[in-house]
């Protein structure tokens, strides 16, 4: 297998919707490059400088964290796919903003869970941009879904199926 495709073997994360306010416009970005850290809960993505989103990540330290339904898809991949430097891709894609509770950076109310990020470190040598979870949204039906997500997990973590490194 080709080096450049074995990233392929490790991502099957859900794509999820990154919302940034610069200060004066909204933006969203698509991001795939996702990753759980702690329980606490911290989480990171990977982007950087190329993306006209990472100047309001950087300069305002927040996000939100949209999670897309299925039938999002052609939305996801478009909004991936053009830059908020010339596109407003809330009126574009038809997308409704919602003011959070912690951060200047919209919920996306079409989107089945919406997370509050802080930006609490930007590891620039990988291009990794650390979040610290501050308020998250879900809806009702698709609480159901994560509800069971969570009890097949605390499943397993009680019955020894997975180290949870001390915690
Ligand atoms: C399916 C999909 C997944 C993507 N995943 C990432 C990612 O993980 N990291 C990243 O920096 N860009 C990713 N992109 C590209 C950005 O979404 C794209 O560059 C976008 O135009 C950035 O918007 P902006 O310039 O308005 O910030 C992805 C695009 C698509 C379509």
């Amino acid at each position: 297998m080709k080096l450049s495709k074995a990233f392929t073997l490790m991502e099957s994360g859900p794509v999820v919707l990154v919302t940034t306010h610069d200060g004066q416009k909204d933006n969203i970005m698509t991001i795939s490059w996702t990753m759980v850290m702690d329980f606490t809960p911290v989480f990171a993505i990977t982007t950087g400088e190329w993306n006209h989103s990472f100047a309001a990540l950087r300069k305002n330290r927040e996000c939100v964290i949209a999670i897309p339904t299925v039938d999002m898809l052609d939305k996801v991949v478009g909004i991936g796919t053009c830059s908020g430097a010339d596109t407003d891709k809330f009126a574009k894609f038809k997308l409704t903003p919602v003011q959070g509770k912690f951060v200047t950076s919209p919920l996306i109310k079409e989107c089945l869970a919406n997370i509050e990020c802080k930006v609490i470190d930007i590891v620039k040598k990988h291009n990794i941009v650390v979040l610290e979870v501050v308020a998250a949204y879900i809806e009702p039906l698709a609480r159901r879904s994560a509800r069971f997500t969570l009890l097949a997990t605390e499943r397993s973590l009680s019955t020894g199926a997975r180290s949870t490194g001390g915690r």
